[in-house]
């Protein structure tokens, strides 16, 4: 049987006491281009860390610098107390990774993929095969031991990288967007997954463009621009500071002339698309001077992380 759910505060989200992994003004820089800039941030033992960021903000390289599968040019870079890359080799045999594009080996039956996967970290194909049951088991993939991984869905293939990455029964998941790509059902299932990892005291970095992913699963969180670190913190101490109000999303119009109209009753309005985001302390207000017009679609909810997100990355219409 699982072990109940543990949240947040029962896992001591935000106490700093166990380092896993503690990056110190790290920068990396392709050619001319810095990816990773300054950027300097700790996650505790045990805590799920979230890096969320726009594409090509910096969160996959991060991965592969925790890693010591890329070498940053200045900055320390210590994982579970091993130096990063020069003990990367000691630090990856406790880190269990799900990379952002599934790297199975497609001929390869579930079982063998765990098998071969199992060599690499040595253990005997004895060891793998006492514990491909629970993985098994853990992925939801039991009546799959012997299909190939060219005949699993998405989500199945998903699934078993998560098993794979826990083969050497490690203290850090390294998960670079889990879920990307996922029905919402398969998404699902995977942050139940997740969860249960947590509630084991396994400490996790995730990285994702799901803004749900990341409210429900992270402790906290560290949003980047363009390898900069813009914002920090757990993710409702993010939406009030940076938000604080009900929002309003109006679509069915023209954004522009919308914005013109609201924008003496908010505090704060955006354009994203066709959709004009009203951040207003008086709602009622907003609806009542939107009321009668046909054609609009009206959506009044408390704020999240999404609108953070859309607030920090740039793209806020400036009052
Ligand atoms: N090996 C490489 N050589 C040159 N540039 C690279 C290399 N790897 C990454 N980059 C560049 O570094 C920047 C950051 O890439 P990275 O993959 O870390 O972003 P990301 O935040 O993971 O993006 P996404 O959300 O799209 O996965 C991008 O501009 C990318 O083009
Ligand atoms: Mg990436």
């Amino acid at each position: 049987m699982e072990p109940a759910p543990v949240t947040p505060a029962d896992r001591g989200g935000g106490r700093v006491s166990n380092v896993a992994i503690d990056f110190t003004a790290v920068k990396k820089s392709y050619g001319e281009k810095v990816v990773v800039d300054q950027l300097s941030f700790t996650v505790a033992s045990g805590e799920c860390f979230g890096l969320l960021g726009p594409n090509g903000a910096g969160k996959s390289t991060i991965a592969r610098l925790m890693l010591g599968m890329s070498t940053p040019e200045a900055g320390k870079i210590t994982v579970l107390g091993e130096k990063v890359p020069a003990r990367a080799r000691l630090a990856r045999k406790r880190i269990g990774v799900v990379p952002q594009a599934d790297n199975l080996d497609l001929e390869f039956t579930v079982r063998e993929n765990l098998l071969v996967f199992g060599r690499y970290f040595g253990m005997t194909a004895k060891d793998v095969e006492k514990i491909t049951p629970s993985l098994l088991e853990f992925a939801r993939l039991e009546s799959k031991a012997d299909a190939r991984v060219t005949e699993l869905s998405g989500g199945m293939k998903r699934r078993l990288t998560l098993a794979r990455a826990l083969i050497n029964d490690p203290e850090i998941l390294i998960l670079d967007e889990p879920t990307t790509g996922l029905d919402p059902h398969a998404r699902h299932l995977i942050w139940e997954r997740l969860r249960a990892l947590l509630s084991r005291g396994k400490t996790i970095l995730l990285t994702t463009h799901f803004m749900e992913e990341a409210e429900r699963l992270c402790d906290r969180l560290c949003v980047l621009e363009a390898g900069r670190k813009i914002a920090e913190g757990p993710p409702h101490t993010l939406i009030d500071e940076q938000i604080g109000c009900p929002v309003i999303e109006v679509y069915g119009g023209d954004p522009n002339e919308l914005c013109g109209l609201i924008k003496p009753l908010a505090q704060r309005t955006e354009i994203s698309g066709e959709t004009l985001f009203c951040y207003a302390p008086n709602p009622e207000q907003v609806l009542a001077r939107l009321r009668g017009r046909t054609g609009l679609r009206l959506l009044q909810r408390p704020p999240n992380l999404e609108d953070v997100f859309l607030r920090l990355t740039g793209r806020e219409m400036r009052d």
